[in-house]
């Protein structure tokens, strides 16, 4: 299969992430079928997708043409084998389960068994994925970013079965509808992105524990100082500008230091128990002026401009 013949998706969940899989693969000019189990979850997809694409629309993002285009070629339907007959890519969002996505992936063998089968599971391992297919060799996953129909990123893994020609594929084809798709050379959990989230977290977190610094502060530090470097480039990239002799001047210079630095870090192995209440304290002095519906659509808007600055829309 080459990534420029995939014209029919099929995003198996229309939640959160399915729906917006769906949205983006529409917006893309593909053929996109949502499967759910029910007609309520089917109805709810819908009302999420319609209104993404109301939002790209009322952004200047997207015309209303596309937008009308894009809403008559999304096809709703609970019955897998006319959701999968036809299918050359499977996007599948339902429940974050071995047993749930096991099931799904054998079901797509039988109407589809040439289709990629990409899971955007956030933390399962493929490989326990596929040894429930009968051609594990066409099974990736393929992390998004919320919300997919936002954020370029995805995290493209393999499992121990899964064959280059399919994550080569899968990458000519994120690529091809402007992603940014990066490929894992081993399966870890929580892949990479969430990975750095949490070692952010956890360091935003102790320092509020450890009495360094208020919720609102440590968010603050974060935002208004590598935050704002973060959505230029990577933290390789920051170390290498740091110094006039690149990232080898950097850890030369400060080596010593970040080293007294990494030792008085923790590297704890569970979340504290007292971390949640400490934390949601916090959160409550730090969204007192601000409701969490205001807060996310000034995200969206805000974010829809970065993207725009960086090139992504
Ligand atoms: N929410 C996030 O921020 C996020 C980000 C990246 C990846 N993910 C991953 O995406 C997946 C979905 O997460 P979500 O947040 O959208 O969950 P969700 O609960 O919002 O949606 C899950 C959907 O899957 C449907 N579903 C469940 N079992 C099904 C089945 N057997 N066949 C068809 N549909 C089925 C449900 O009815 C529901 O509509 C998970 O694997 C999760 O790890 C989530």
């Amino acid at each position: 299969m080459k990534a420029q013949d995939i014209q029919n998706v099929v995003c198996v969940g229309g939640g959160t992430i399915g729906a917006s899989w769906a949205t983006y693969y529409l917006w893309k000019g593909l053929n996109v079928t949502i499967q759910d189990i029910n007609e309520e979850a089917l109805a709810r997809a819908k009302t999420l997708i319609d209104s993404n694409l109301d939002f790209l629309v009322e952004k200047d993002i997207i015309t209303t043409e596309v937008s009308n285009d894009a809403k008559e070629r999304a096809v709703y339907t609970v019955d897998m084998e006319k959701a999968f007959t036809n299918a050359q890519f499977v996007q599948e969002s339902a429940y974050e389960s071995y047993e749930v996505k096991q099931k799904i992936v054998s079901e797509v063998d039988k109407y589809a068994p040439k289709a990629i089968y990409a899971s955007s599971s956030s933390g399962l391992l493929i490989s326990e994925i596929q040894k429930f297919s009968q051609y594990p060799e066409r099974c990736i996953i393929a992390h998004p970013f919320n919300p997919p129909h936002l954020i370029p990123l995805v995290e493209i893994v393999k499992g121990k079965k899964t064959s280059d020609e399919f994550v080569s594929v899968a990458y000519d084809f994120f690529k091809s509808i402007d992603k940014e798709p990066i490929i894992l050379h081993k399966e870890v959990p929580g892949h990479v992105a969430n990975r750095i989230s949490m070692a952010v977290w956890r360091e935003a977190t102790d320092l509020v524990l450890n009495g360094v610094c208020s919720v609102k502060d440590v968010d603050r530090a974060v935002c208004y100082g590598p935050g704002l470097r973060y959505a230029l480039m990577g933290p390789h990239l920051i170390y290498e500008l740091a110094n006039p002799d690149g990232i080898i001047g950097t850890i030369h210079h400060l080596g010593p230091s970040m080293n007294s630095w990494l030792e008085d870090m923790k590297d704890w192995k569970k979340i504290p128990e007292n971390a949640e209440t400490i934390i949601n304290e916090g959160l409550q002095d730090e969204m007192k002026n601000i409701s969490p519906q205001e807060l996310m659509a000034w995200r969206d808007d805000k974010l829809i401009e970065i993207l725009k600055q960086v090139g992504k829309l």
